[in-house]
């Protein structure tokens, strides 16, 4: 018998190779960001996990001990959890496992980026909405074949402009081949943000 996927999850199967790994933010769930997905590719299978720590009943991907204050040991235990439930789904759903392009939104897009950092094998490509600097990894992950695009608001009162650069200065660092766009806007997703993400893929 297969293994079994441990998270509560949608998964549609597409009609070409690509599957994009939909990540929420705090509050959402499984089904949030499937428009968004068959928005950004009506092609590609969805995989849209539903992060499973509770905040006051909201949905996160890892715990936080304030606004942008992680628990990291958390954040380390949750990465590894969710990049292998992306293994363990890619065999029960017979998708492409080097084929992988992770979707995340605020905190689905920190722990996205969080996944890079730590499994750097994990996805293709990233597309990282409002996100900010996980952590500061001690061994450099070879990200040298991954591309990632990072959509930041301009008026983001959550992630502030700097961070935004210095998690870009990260992931360059080690290698991926990144994109930054500022949108007008705060911490919302916004149509241009799509619209970019659709060129872009
Ligand atoms: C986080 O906790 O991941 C960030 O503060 C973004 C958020 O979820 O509000």
């Amino acid at each position: 018998m297969r293994p079994q996927p441990d998270f509560i999850h949608e998964f549609v199967p597409g009609s070409s190779a690509r599957t994009l790994l939909l990540l929420h933010g705090t509050g959402g769930n499984e089904r949030d960001l499937i428009p968004l997905g068959q928005e950004l590719d009506p092609n590609a299978s969805l995989l849209s996990p539903r992060g499973k720590i509770l905040e006051n009943g909201m949905p996160r991907f890892f715990r936080r001990l304030a606004e942008g204050v992680f628990d990291l040991e958390d954040l380390r235990t949750r990465t590894n959890e969710l990049a292998d439930f992306v293994v363990t789904a890619a065999q029960r759903y017979e998708f492409d496992l080097k084929k992988v392009v992770a979707v995340g939104y605020s905190n689905g897009a920190n722990i996205a980026a969080s996944i890079l950092l730590l499994r750097p094998e994990t996805f293709a490509a990233a597309m990282l909405f409002r996100a900010m600097v996980p952590f500061v990894p001690e061994t450099q992950p070879d990200l040298s074949s991954v591309r990632v695009l990072i959509g930041a608001g301009s008026i983001d009162p959550i992630v502030p402009a700097s961070e935004t650069e210095q998690l870009a200065e990260l992931l360059r660092r080690a290698g991926a081949d990144v994109t930054i766009r500022f949108f007008q806007g705060g911490h919302g997703l916004t149509q241009a943000d799509v619209q970019a993400a659709q060129e872009w893929l």
